[in-house]
């Protein structure tokens, strides 16, 4: 999995290529970030995913990429939940309930976690949310209070600070994907244990980037997520540590998926359209 490339289209976002390949596939995610598009009633992020045979180079499938990026960051939030959060860790807070908020709690709750707190300015997709699954809609304090947290804010300022960290939480920061976004103090981000997808990506343009520029923290503090996945690197301390898991996104998430739907629509469990090239 080479870096995603980054392609500026001023002053109104930018392009995003992500490749991979992996398990006999390979694939090109193709997606933007246009910030002013809600106000033309367009998506923020909108795309589309190409999937092609590895052995031969025969494309397959053409994914929406949006989908799938919804599937893939909230099933990340699960398996870094899974992987990092206390034994005992329950209830989940979600702060910002727009699409990657709410798929990440769909996944949450999927994985078995439950009597979540959704919290969101837009008081209507808080609760619309939270009747779906079964959950209360709250205040940005009721959902910092569960323990896990995730946060899918746009990143424009902080939610999470030094005063709601308590022993045995887990945050997981998925909102901060690019330069320039944090959801959570730098104070916070330095009092956690640390784990991300991608050391490059969450030090660049992650939520451990300011603290990392500042010098708070150092590469040695930080543990990617597919080590303690892999049984390399040791995950949580102990059921007092505070674990903060940076989500930035990677093309390789996106594959498991798309690789996953072409199974599906191989074995009949999923409808597409058929188009010849
Ligand atoms: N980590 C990843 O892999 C990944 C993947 C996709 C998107 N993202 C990022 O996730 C963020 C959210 O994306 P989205 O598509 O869900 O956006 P969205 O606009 O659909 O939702 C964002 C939500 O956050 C809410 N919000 C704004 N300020 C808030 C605050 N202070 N407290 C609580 N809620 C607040 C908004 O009202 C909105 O409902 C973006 O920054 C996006 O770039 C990350």
């Amino acid at each position: 999995m080479p870096a995603k490339i980054y392609l500026q289209s001023p002053p109104f976002g930018d392009f995003r290529a992500m490749p991979a390949r992996g398990d006999g596939v390979a694939l090109l995610k193709w997606i933007t970030s246009f910030p002013g598009n809600p106000a033309r009633g367009l998506p923020t992020v909108m795309g589309v995913i190409c999937l092609s045979d590895a052995e031969t180079g025969a494309p397959l499938m053409l994914l929406d990429a949006r989908a799938v990026t919804a599937l893939r960051t909230g099933a990340v939030a699960a398996v870094a939940t899974h992987a990092l959060a206390a034994e005992h860790a329950r209830t989940v807070g979600i702060i910002g309930c727009g699409l990657h908020g709410a798929w990440t709690a769909r996944c949450l709750a999927a994985a078995g976690y439950s009597a979540g707190v959704c919290s969101d300015p837009r008081e209507e997709e808080a609760t619309a949310l939270a009747g779906e699954l079964g959950w209360s809609a709250g205040s940005r304090e009721d959902a910092a209070a569960c323990d896990i947290v995730c946060c899918v804010t746009p990143g424009s300022q902080a939610v999470i600070d030094e005063s709601d960290l308590r022993e045995g939480m887990h945050l997981n920061m998925l909102g901060a994907d690019g330069p320039g976004k944090a959801e959570a103090t730098v104070g916070a981000v330095a009092a956690c244990t640390l784990f991300c997808d991608e050391w490059h990506q969450a030090s660049h343009g992650g939520e451990l980037t300011g603290a990392i520029s500042g010098g708070l923290v150092t590469r040695a503090q930080v543990t990617e997520l597919g080590a303690v996945l892999a049984g390399e690197a040791p995950g949580r301390a102990g059921p007092g540590s505070m674990t903060l898991f940076d989500s930035t996104g990677l093309a390789i998430q996106d594959l498991a998926v798309a690789r996953a739907v072409y199974d599906a629509w191989q074995a009949g469990a999923v409808q597409a359209q058929e188009i010849s090239l």
